[in-house]
């Protein structure tokens, strides 16, 4: 177990201005923004970013539509920060997340679902190096 996560606030959630009431939810729960950062991805980046879905029949969508807008890379830190955040986040699709979520609060469909949350350990370590140079990070 280790403190820290890597969250991304996708496009339409940034678009449609919800970027400031997901992070103070964030910040409510606990969890304390040790970098953050807006960011266009490009299809290149984005699909690097997902290459673990490269096989998946949604992967051309997810990679179209991360780059459909700027996101909101950051990272987070807080005792078990991998598993608390996905609590936080709520399930895949927010048709199925629990009331009170940020994805049920702010998504939209499986794919346009607010909010992304690091799976593991390794690649919280993995994503947040992908957005962030050492010197980013506090
Ligand atoms: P995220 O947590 O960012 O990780 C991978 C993303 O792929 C996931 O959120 C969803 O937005 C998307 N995704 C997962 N399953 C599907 C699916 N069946 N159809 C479309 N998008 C999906």
């Amino acid at each position: 177990m280790t403190n820290i996560t890597l969250t991304i606030i996708k496009p339409d959630a940034v678009k449609d201005g919800h970027a400031g009431a997901i992070l103070d939810q964030i910040t409510k729960a606990g969890f304390c923004v040790k970098a953050l950062k807006l960011k266009q991805l490009s299809a290149v980046e984005a699909g690097q970013f997902y290459a673990v879905h490269k096989e998946r029949p949604f992967y051309n969508d997810l990679v179209n539509y991360m780059c459909s807008g700027p996101v909101m890379p950051a990272i987070l830190e807080k005792d078990n920060a991998v598993a608390d955040f996905r609590v936080l986040i709520g399930a895949t699709n927010p048709a199925n997340a629990d009331a009170g979520t940020i994805r049920k609060n702010f998504g939209k469909s499986i794919e346009s679902n607010a909010i992304h949350g690091s799976d593991s350990d390794e690649n919280a370590a993995i994503e947040g190096a992908f957005f962030f140079a050492g010197l980013e990070v506090c």
